[in-house]
Order: structure tokens, then C-alpha cells, then sequence
């Protein structure tokens, strides 16, 4: 199987959480992509979705299922969406699609957060996939020499020749060359940093459920 043909398995087997009458919580990227096209057969029997960036906005309102700002919302029962990485304790690293903040946001605010990836993403310790973290624009070049102390190496992410701006209105640095070894740590040390918007990796909102596409089909890990 490709990894589009597993992404559209666990995106369809990710529909088995979604509760009729509910508001679902919506990720980005391709992954979740299929999911939303896959959500569009059961638009009449949810009330709709919390959507964590502009782009999964639209494709849901595209397909005719209504998007309900966050603060609309008290508590979603479920939040789906994808991973750059996933460890065996369901520690992520996300941001991929530069929508971490708001993904983290969305995931805070649901009670259960099932991930759905190709089996790539698994992996035994975060850190392959360079890390993303969103911050505010002035303190970017403080935040990189920051990492380069802890021995990484962060790159301000570029859109058409100029530093990408996320939905947010901020910018991305993307950091290689660290090692996660205890992500809850981790992601409250970074987080302190003046500047930082949010740190890539989810820890405090780690998975409960991932749905694993592999050639064997749907692999479902219990975190
Ligand atoms: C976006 C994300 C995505 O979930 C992550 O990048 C995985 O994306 P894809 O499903 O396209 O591989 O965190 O900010």
C-alpha cells in the first residue's frame, strides 16, 4: 500500500470515534485531510467541528460541515489528528503544517486525542523530525542561539522566498540535532522561553488512541 492509501485508511477508521449528535475536534495536514473527506459522510448526523487551522477550515465548510469557533465550545469529546512522530508512550512531535498552536489548543480542549498516521511516524524516541516551534518574530534569533546551547540547530521556516507566517501571525523555526529523551520536561523547558508561541512537541497532550496505517491495516495503539 502507498502512504496516501494508508493516510485514507486512518483517516476512514478515525470516523469509528466520532459520536453522532457531537462537535468534533479537527487537526491539519494530509492525514486529517482524509479524514475531513471521509467526515463528510456523517455531516448530517454531527452538529459539526472545531477546526484547529485556516486550511481544514475551509476544506470542512467546502464539504458542508459547520466549524464552530473554539470559544463556542466548553469541552470536545474527541480531537483527531495527525503526527510528524509518534513514541510507544504516545508522545508527539507535531507542527509539520505549522498549526501547532492552535492543534495544542484544540487537543487541551478534548477530552480524548486520537492520532492517525502512516506507520513512519512511529518511532522509539522523538527527535528525528525537525522539531517545530512557533514564536513570536522578534524573539526568533535569541530562541535559536537558545537551542544551539542545547546542541540543536533551528532554521527559520520559509514560504515564497520569505519566513513563513502561520495562521497565528507568527514565525516557525525548525530545529534538528536535539535529542527528546523526556518530552514532558522538554516541553515545559521551551515553553518558558520568552517568545515561544509553542513547542512542536506534545507531551502534555499526548495521544490516547493512535490508529497505525500499515500493510497489514489498521494497527490501534492504547496509550
Ligand atoms: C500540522 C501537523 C500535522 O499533523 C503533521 O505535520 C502531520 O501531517 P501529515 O498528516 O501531512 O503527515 O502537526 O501542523
Amino acid at each position: 500500500m502507498t502512504q496516501d492509501e494508508l493516510k485514507t485508511l486512518v483517516g476512514q477508521a478515525a470516523l469509528h470515534y466520532v459520536e453522532a449528535g457531537s462537535i468534533v475536534g479537527v487537526g491539519t495536514g494530509s492525514t486529517v485531510n482524509k479524514f475531513i473527506d471521509a467526515l463528510a459522510s456523517m455531516k448530517d448526523s454531527i452538529k459539526g467541528a472545531v477546526s484547529s487551522s485556516v486550511a481544514s477550515t475551509e476544506r470542512l465548510q467546502a464539504l458542508g460541515i459547520k466549524v464552530f469557533d473554539a470559544t463556542e465550545v466548553d469541552e470536545l469529546g474527541v480531537y483527531i489528528d495527525g503526527a510528524d512522530e509518534i513514541d510507544h508512550a504516545g508522545y508527539m512531535v507535531k507542527g509539520g503544517g505549522a498549526a501547532l498552536t492552535r492543534e495544542k489548543i484544540v487537543a487541551a480542549q478534548s477530552r480524548k486525542f486520537v492520532c492517525i498516521a502512516d506507520e513512519s511516524k512511529l518511532v522509539d524516541a522523538l527527535g528525528s523530525f525537525p522539531l517545530p516551534v512557533e514564536v513570536i518574530p522578534m524573539a526568533a534569533k535569541r530562541i535559536a542561539r537558545q537551542f544551539a546551547a542545547m546542541g540543536g540547530t533551528a532554521v527559520l521556516r520559509q514560504k515564497d522566498g520569505a519566513p513563513l507566517v502561520t495562521d497565528n501571525g507568527q514565525h516557525i523555526l525548525d530545529v534538528t540535532g536535539l535529542k527528546i529523551a523526556d518530552p514532558l520536561a522538554f516541553e515545559s523547558q521551551v515553553n518558558q522561553w520568552p517568545g515561544v508561541v509553542t513547542v512542536g512537541v506534545f507531551a502534555f497532550q499526548k495521544a490516547s488512541v493512535c490508529l497505525l496505517g500499515t500493510a497489514a491495516g489498521v494497527k490501534t495503539l492504547v496509550f
